[in-house]
């Protein structure tokens, strides 16, 4: 499908921006849409040269056609629990009306779809590790209700446009992604850590740092992302590195990288914060012949010059 006209909503934001560098590299030209509700036209500006990469702002959740593409990549949604739950009603809105908006652009032009899901769908799981089967655990009414049933309502709408539309749609379900252009004070862990420790303040953790997660480095994410869009896969998958840290392991982790001496602290954990999450990618392995190739080590470091930059633009002007 090289050369054709991709649209990528979301496109301003950490995994938009860097899918958006993906599919240019591959030839094709890419409309990138976003509000800025919580991404930033600086993870586009160094594409502002390119004549193949087009930006327009605008708000998935109003009915919007921008003329024909041949593929939808639905990324847009505030992502972290931070943006999350301070834009509670706007999560709901683009997850459903945002979604269904995106999808009849792709029934119009009989154009290929992929939405971005996530493990979150899995809420605090009973199944260990996840597998695609597991219907999932969510609390339906909580404060993290607002992104986790907003992202199921997204999985029912893109898998009913599949069987009523044909329209060939695929769904991945994101776990733990981080690298540069993460935001760098939205609260997810590598972000929280990693600042508070090139700061040189004290790392928090929530709960006792027994509770897990797995990390994947953004390139790796982005790498099975694009050959689940070519496949014939339409029910979801999980991509996600498998490799368990515990929270304190990773803190740990990032105190070694940077030879940090910042002491750890230990606050409650918040509602409903899942204890256990980690993908079973055996689906992805023989779908997609994809596996994760970058180690936390090394993608904590491949990030560290970006953090740096941010801690740096935090400090007042001489
Ligand atoms: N980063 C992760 O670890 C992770 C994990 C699971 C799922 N995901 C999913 O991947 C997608 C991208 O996440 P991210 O980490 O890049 O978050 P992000 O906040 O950096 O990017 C999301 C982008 O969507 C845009 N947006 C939000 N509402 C919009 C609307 N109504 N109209 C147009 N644009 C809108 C935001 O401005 C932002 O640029 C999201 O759908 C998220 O749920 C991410």
């Amino acid at each position: 499908m090289a050369d054709h006209l991709i649209l990528v909503t979301g496109s301003a934001g950490f995994l938009g921006s860097h899918l958006c560098d993906a599919l240019l590299a591959e030839g094709h030209q890419v409309l990138g849409v976003d509000n800025l509700a919580t991404g930033s036209l600086a993870n586009l500006a160094h594409l502002k040269t390119e004549p193949r990469f087009r930006f327009e702002q605008l708000d998935i959740c109003t009915p919007f056609d921008l003329g024909r593409v041949e593929y939808v990549f639905n990324f847009a949604s505030p992502a972290s629990p931070v943006d999350y739950m301070r834009l509670g009603i706007e999560t709901l809105r683009v997850g459903s009306a945002g979604t269904l908006n995106t999808l009849e652009v792709a029934k119009r032009y009989n154009a290929g779809y992929l939405h971005a899901s996530t493990s979150e769908c899995y809420g605090d799981p009973e199944v260990h590790p996840q597998v695609e089967s597991y219907w999932g655990n969510v609390n339906p009414i909580g404060p993290r209700s607002v992104y986790d049933e907003a992202k199921r309502f997204s999985e029912a709408a893109v898998s009913a446009y599949h069987r009523y539309h044909a329209v060939n749609t695929h769904l991945v379900r994101i776990f733990n992604t981080y690298g540069p252009r993460l935001q760098a004070n939205d609260g997810r862990v590598i972000s929280n850590l990693m600042m508070q420790a090139l700061r040189g303040e004290p790392m928090t953790i929530y709960g006792d740092g027994s509770q897990t997660r797995s990390f994947c480095y953004c390139s790796d994410l982005i790498a099975g992302i694009v050959l689940l869009s070519k496949s014939k896969e339409h029910a979801p998958v999980n991509i996600g590195n498998p490799t368990e840290w515990t929270i304190l392991e990773c803190a740990k982790e990032i105190q070694s990288l940077l030879g940090a001496t910042s002491e750890i602290v230990f606050k409650p954990l918040p509602q409903d914060d899942p204890l256990r999450r980690r993908p079973d990618i055996s689906r992805a392995q023989r779908l997609l012949g994809w596996a994760p190739k970058v180690s936390l080590r090394e993608g904590l470091a491949l990030s560290l010059d970006y953090f740096k930059a941010c801690v740096a633009a935090e400090q007042p002007q001489a």
